[in-house]
């Protein structure tokens, strides 16, 4: 009985640490990124790269930290060459990057995705929509004068996906994009918490710069 009880009080707490009902694909845009982060060793190619997949709470607007397995770089040794073209470190410390995110973020759904499925199911959920085609194709091209609409921005994967993304924006300049899929890895629209989340929101004309500066 008396450990049945101790069952009881443990349990909710152990659950609070990584509740989460639907994950963020995050990818950000390295021009932004190395101007607003990165050090004299960033590297900035044209390209969206992955910064994250978060199992994220839809009632809140931080991802949960979670804590479980450690990162083993031996359990991906198969995925690292698209690791490095698709979820680089900007700084070129990509196991530290991958160690990070993993033992931050994907220990939150270990139980349903270990390592290995962690890192794929990212490299499978990017590949699902070529976000630079799709701007370009709506006629918004890295550029480093012309200011876009953030809602045009947004429109346009929309109109791709069908569904809403989160933009993320630093300095009046797109930073990151965040499609949002459910526990089954299905689309969704990403939640009210998060799209009306202030940090970093883009609003009104921003800058989708080819260049760190
Ligand atoms: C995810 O979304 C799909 C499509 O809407 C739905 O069929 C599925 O039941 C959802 N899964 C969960 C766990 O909500
Ligand atoms: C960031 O971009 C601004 C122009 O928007 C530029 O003035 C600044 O020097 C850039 N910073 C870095 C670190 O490149």
């Amino acid at each position: 009985m008396k450990v049945f009880f101790w069952f009881l009080c443990f349990l909710p707490i152990v659950y609070a640490a990584g509740t989460y009902d639907y994950f963020q694909l995050v990818q950000q845009w390295p021009p932004t990124y190395c101007n607003v982060s990165g050090g004299s060793t960033c590297s900035s190619p044209l390209k969206f790269t992955i910064h994250g997949l978060w199992p994220s709470d839809s009632s809140k607007t931080q991802a949960p930290k979670c804590t479980g397995s450690p990162f083993d770089s031996t359990k991906i040794s198969n995925l690292k060459s698209n690791l490095r073209n698709d979820w680089p470190d900007l700084n070129g410390n990509h196991e530290r990057f991958w160690r990070y995110e993993w033992e931050k973020h994907g220990t939150c759904s270990e139980t349903k995705y270990d390592q290995l499925q962690y890192f794929r199911t990212a490299l499978t959920l990017k590949k699902k929509i070529d976000i630079l085609d799709t701007l370009v194709k709506a006629n918004i091209k890295p550029d480093t004068v012309a200011r876009y609409e953030s809602s045009k921005i947004t429109a346009a994967i929309q109109q791709k996906t069908g569904f809403t993304p989160r933009l993320w924006c630093k300095n009046g300049k797109l930073l990151e994009i965040s499609f949002c899929v459910n526990t089954s890895l299905a689309d969704m629209h990403c939640p009210s918490v998060l799209l009306n989340y202030q940090l970093n929101v883009c609003q009104g004309k921003v800058q989708f710069p080819d260049k760190v500066a």
